[in-house]
């Protein structure tokens, strides 16, 4: 069965081996003491393609590096592997060393005998050298499959388009101007200003000073009724098609920002309770307003504002909405102490303890304002001149007078979010809000890096984080758009046109949405990859069914090599006692993640079984079943899919695919009578090196028996 379902693996004839170089790295004796360097070197040297090796106490430093430069010139060397520390730590360093050398750097690689071998396996150097050994074997292996990456570069348009008027939008667009890109503006309403500044706290004033500045600013182009139809193009040189009073046209700008902002959702017109009494937060605030400028002390005697209005989830809360009702209160007071202000609450959203919020809650509690909280099943009921609420200590009812009851509506998305984030291809929340990419590991990285997101496009921001998001979009904005162009870097996907059949599964797949189907030649469509856009996550790559996709470095043919240079290595002798043989276990494990932890173990000489062979992947994404089927044909006893948590994967949901691949592999190996659990998959962290050495234990005795 296994052959069967391999049988479309890359299979094609061995190239001959290219001039491949040798660097045993002594790391002072940190390696050395435990594993025998010479006897590496000689055994290095009768691998395909070796014609040189050496030695060095520290090939990192700058003579070690001076002398890898020298060798690769002096003996014509087209592929070098370094067998020191984690690759993480030293692999931009040697990079850069192959490059100054002459070839490539990608024909380069980095194997750990220290964390791996030296510091884990301390106790036991017999078992540390024959490790190390197969760690060479496997990544020469690697090396003789690899190729290095191809690269494009495109200009980079020094303008920028703004979409959305609000105070993020106009403090952004300012920034922008001033450091010498030329922005448009584009407001679909007929007016610059948002809708909700009312709610921020001074933005009304900003947003007037802001505005006057723009208007007078030679590199601004504002245009009204004007609304996005389509976004093409690519990072750095975007054509976006614009609709403005029945004419459409086109821009070419470098960067888009969009600050489309929030809106509050409008009371219902056909509610049963009284217009006259109940206002939303918004009218409240242009009440206040009015009263104010005309020195009016607001002519009310009991205003009762109740929160979290729509959801009883809560899911459409705000900070901004809590914020926002606290501060009319105070405002209510501050006009007139005689009012009696009461805020009917479930919970309060107000940031961090001793924040401004709190401090506003105080404030408010120090003027006479009475808080209320109501149990969710129990929400308040607006009657004549009443509102009636539960207590939700003595479930007595509490009638509450009012002539003014102020409802905080929730803040939902602009009308038109959804279409510009699909234009964009921005993902959503479930309420319309844009999301990061990735908001625990880079927040404020969205889908292009000359695309960015402000304020309430992303969620309801008071001024303070309206301001702050916006210097940040400005300040990334400004350093892309400073670069004269963008040149393609890292190991990105490559179509092979002559194998692709244009069935879209890399499309559809493709988290950036790097890739395209495009006619050639009017007849069939095949996939394109835009190198700009492309992360190289290796998705498409395993959902591609004729394997027209490539990664160079995580290619199928040196992920396959490896796996084959691991399992050809005869295998350690049973310890004394022990019936069964040592069992032989794959670890393919994505460098964010596992390979980090088994780094850690090692760094904190967390011994492990010693036959367990790390495949270092870019990203659980890359995981393809056919490679842990290939570790069982060629004799693994257990292979083990190491990857980042849920919502970790630096590539978005590359995890997620590896958790279903896994998972419908384990139920096939099961129908065709292999044991499921010899295939295994774990989350890790970076530095979970107990974890990680516990784990090869566990798994390690499991596949003994
Ligand atoms: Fe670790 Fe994607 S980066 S699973």
């Amino acid at each position: 069965m296994a052959e069967e379902l391999i049988s479309h693996i890359d299979t094609r004839e061995k190239k001959p081996a290219a001039r491949t170089g040798i660097v045993i790295c002594e790391c002072g004796d940190k390696i050395a003491s435990v594993l025998d360097t010479d006897l590496l070197r000689e055994r290095s040297a009768s691998l395909p393609g070796v014609v040189y090796t050496m030695s060095e106490p520290y090939p990192c430093n700058i003579d070690g590096r001076s002398r890898i430069r020298q060798a690769i010139i002096d003996h014509k060397l087209e592929r070098v592997l370094i067998a020191g520390c984690a690759p993480r730590l030293v692999e931009h360093l040697f990079q850069q060393t192959m490059e100054e050398a002459g070839p490539a750097g990608r024909y380069l690689s980095v194997v750990d005998v220290r964390e791996h071998c030296a510091y884990v396996h301390a106790s036991n150097p017999v078992a540390a050298m024959e490790k190390a050994t197969n760690l060479i074997e496997m990544g020469v292996a690697r090396l003789t499959e690899i190729r290095p990456a191809q690269t494009f570069s495109s200009d980079v348009v020094k303008s920028a388009m703004v979409i959305g008027s609000d105070l993020g939008a106009l403090t952004v667009a300012l920034a922008l101007a001033d450091g010498d890109i030329d922005v448009t503006l584009i407001e679909r309403e007929s007016q610059l200003g948002g809708t909700i500044y009312m709610l921020q706290e001074g933005a009304k004033d900003l947003i007037a000073e802001n505005l006057d500045i723009v208007s007078k600013h030679p590199q601004i182009q504002t245009l009204l009724n004007t609304r996005v139809t389509e976004v093409t193009g690519q990072p750095g040189n975007y054509q976006v098609h614009l609709i403005q009073d029945d004419q459409n046209f086109e821009l070419n700008v470098g960067a888009i920002i969009l600050a489309t902002g929030v809106r509050p959702k409008s009371l219902d017109p056909n509610s049963w309770y009284d217009h006259s009494l109940v206002v939303s937060q918004i009218q409240f605030a242009h009440e206040l307003e009015e009263a104010i400028n005309a020195h009016d002390e607001l002519a009310l005697h009991d205003v009762v504002m109740i929160f979290r209005t729509e959801d009883a989830e809560g899911r459409e809360c705000s900070p901004l909405c809590c914020t926002a009702g606290i501060r009319q209160a105070i405002r209510t007071k501050q006009l007139n102490p005689d009012i009696n202000v009461t805020i009917l609450f479930r919970d309060l959203y107000l940031g961090e303890a001793g924040g401004p919020g709190e401090n506003l809650l105080l404030q408010a509690k120090g003027l006479g304002v009475n808080f209320f909280r109501y149990h969710k099943h129990h929400p308040p009921v607006i009657g004549k001149n009443i509102v009636e609420v539960a207590d939700p200590l003595t479930d007595q009812p509490l009638r509450i007078p009012c002539d003014r009851v102020v409802l905080t509506m929730p803040l939902v998305h602009q009308e038109d979010a959804i279409a510009l984030a699909a234009m964009l291809h921005l993902p959503q929340d479930k309420r319309g809000f844009i999301l990061e990419r990735r908001i625990r590991l880079r927040p404020g990285d969205y889908v292009d890096d000359g695309i960015y997101v402000v304020g309430g496009a992303h969620y309801p921001t008071d001024t303070a984080e309206t301001l702050l998001q916006a210097h940040i979009a400005a300040a990334r904005a400004l350093r892309f758009l400073g670069r004269d162009s963008l040149t393609s870097t890292g190991l990105l996907a490559e179509v092979d046109e002559s194998l692709c059949t244009g069935c879209g599964n890399c499309s559809q797949i493709c988290p950036t949405f790097a890739i395209t189907l495009e006619k050639r030649d009017g007849l069939l469509s095949l996939a394109t990859v835009d190198l700009l856009r492309c992360i190289g996550c290796g998705n498409c790559v395993v959902v591609c069914p004729v394997k027209a996709i490539s990664l160079p470095g995580y290619g199928d043919p040196a992920i396959l090599a490896q796996i084959s240079a691991a399992l050809s290595s005869p295998g350690l002798e049973k310890p004394k006692g022990v019936d069964q043989p040592v069992p032989k276990i794959v670890v393919l494990a994505c460098e964010w993640s596992a390979y980090a932890a088994a780094d850690i173990a090692g760094a904190r000489r967390m011994s492990y079984p010693a036959d367990v062979r790390i495949i270092r992947m870019n990203c659980s994404a890359r995981f393809d079943p056919n490679h842990a089927l290939w570790a069982f044909l060629n004799g693994a006893d257990g292979v083990l899919v190491g990857i980042c948590h849920k919502g970790e994967c630096h590539y978005g949901n590359g995890n997620l695919y590896a958790e279903e691949r896994v998972t419908k592999l384990k139920k096939q190996l099961a129908e065709h009578g292999v044991d499921p659990r010899r295939l295994r998959l774990e989350f890790f962290t970076a530095d979970d090196g107990l974890a990680f050495a516990n784990l090869m234990k566990i798994f390690s005795s499991l596949m003994r028996k």
